[in-house]
C-alpha cells in the first residue's frame, strides 16, 4: 500500500457490507510484526492501535516508524490507531507524529461534555485527515489506567448516540453494549437488541471493545448488527506472554530474544489470523484499494 491511511473509509465499507475490521493493540515490535504478517497472508485490512501506556512506554515516534514501515512493506490496507486516549496534548502529539486515528474517551464525563471534548478533537483531526472514535456509555473493565468496576458500566442510551453524531460529527462511535475490558468470568452479557436499535439510528461503523473471550457466535452477531471494528487486546497479551513462559519454563538458562521471541511471535500471529476469520474480514483488502 505503501503508507498508513485513516481508519475511516475502511470502516465505512466493512459497515456497508456487513464485517468487521479487527484492531489490535500491540505493545512491541514483534507484536506488531505477528499482526502485519496474519493481514498480509489473509489479504485482510488491520488497524493497529497502541493504548496511552504503550506510547508512554515506547515513544510515538518509534511506534509510528514501525508502523509505517509496516504499511511500505505490506500490500493490505493499515491504519495506526490511538486507544482510549483521555488526554488532549497526548493526542494532537500522537496525530502529529503520523497516527492516522484516534480515540477520544471522555466517556467518564456527563453528556455535554463528552461532546465538547469530543469536538474539539474532532476539528484537529478533520484538518489532518484522521479518523476519530468517541464512546458513549461506560465499557466495564480495565485497559491500561482506566478501570471501571462493573456497578459503573452503563449501556450507551440510543437517542443520545444519535445526538451526539449529529453534535461532534465523530465518524466511528464506540457505544457500551455490555462488553469489558479483559477476560470475562463467565459469559458476556451483550445487549444485542440494544445494538440493534443504535444501528437503526446511527448509520457509522460501530466498534466492539472488549473484544478478547466473546463467545464465537455473540462475535459474529455483533458484527451483523453494524459493529464494523472489534478491539482486541488482552488474548493477544495472553498469548505472548504464555508463549515466552513456555520458553522459559522448558529452558530457564535461554537468553536469545530472537530465539524465545519466535514462539510468542507465532502465538499472536495465529490468534489475530483467528479473529480476522471470525469478523470476516479476510480477503478484503484489494477491494478497498480501488
Ligand atoms: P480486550 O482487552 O478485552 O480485548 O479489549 C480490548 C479493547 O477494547 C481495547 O480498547
Amino acid at each position: 500500500m505503501g503508507h498508513l491511511i485513516s481508519s475511516t473509509t475502511m470502516l465505512q465499507e466493512a459497515r456497508r457490507n456487513g464485517y468487521g475490521i479487527t484492531a489490535f493493540n500491540v505493545h512491541t515490535l514483534e507484536m506488531l510484526q505477528a499482526v502485519v504478517e496474519a493481514a498480509t497472508e489473509l489479504d485482510a485490512p488491520l488497524i493497529l492501535q497502541t493504548t496511552v501506556g504503550t506510547v508512554k512506554h515506547l515513544g510515538p515516534e518509534y511506534i509510528v516508524a514501525a508502523a509505517q514501515t509496516a504499511a511500505k512493506l505490506s500490500n493490505v490496507p493499515i491504519a495506526l490507531h490511538l486507544d482510549h486516549c483521555t488526554d488532549y496534548d497526548l493526542l494532537v502529539k500522537c496525530i502529529r507524529a503520523g497516527y492516522t486515528s484516534v480515540m477520544i474517551d471522555a466517556s467518564m464525563f456527563p453528556f455535554d461534555e463528552n461532546v465538547a471534548c469530543s469536538l474539539e478533537v474532532v476539528k484537529v483531526a478533520k484538518a489532518a485527515g484522521v479518523n476519530v472514535e468517541a464512546e458513549l456509555g461506560k465499557v466495564g473493565g480495565v485497559e491500561d489506567d482506566i478501570v471501571v468496576e462493573e456497578a459503573d458500566a452503563r449501556l450507551a442510551i440510543p437517542e443520545e448516540c444519535l445526538r451526539f453524531v449529529e453534535l461532534t460529527g465523530v465518524p466511528t462511535l464506540a457505544p457500551a453494549i455490555g462488553t469489558a475490558h479483559g477476560i470475562y468470568k463467565g459469559e458476556p452479557n451483550i445487549a444485542f437488541d440494544r445494538i440493534a436499535e443504535i444501528a437503526s439510528l446511527v448509520d457509522l461503523p460501530l466498534v466492539l471493545h472488549g473484544g478478547s473471550g466473546i463467545p464465537a457466535e455473540q462475535v459474529r452477531r455483533c458484527v451483523a448488527l453494524g459493529m464494523a471494528k472489534m478491539n482486541v487486546a488482552t488474548e493477544l497479551r495472553i498469548a505472548f506472554s504464555d508463549a515466552i513462559k513456555n520458553v522459559f519454563n522448558a529452558n530457564p538458562d535461554e537468553n536469545d530474544p530472537r530465539k524465545y521471541m519466535v514462539p510468542a511471535k507465532q502465538a499472536v500471529k495465529s490468534l489475530a489470523m483467528e479473529k480476522m476469520h471470525l469478523v470476516g474480514c479476510v480477503g478484503r483488502a484489494q477491494e478497498l484499494k480501488l
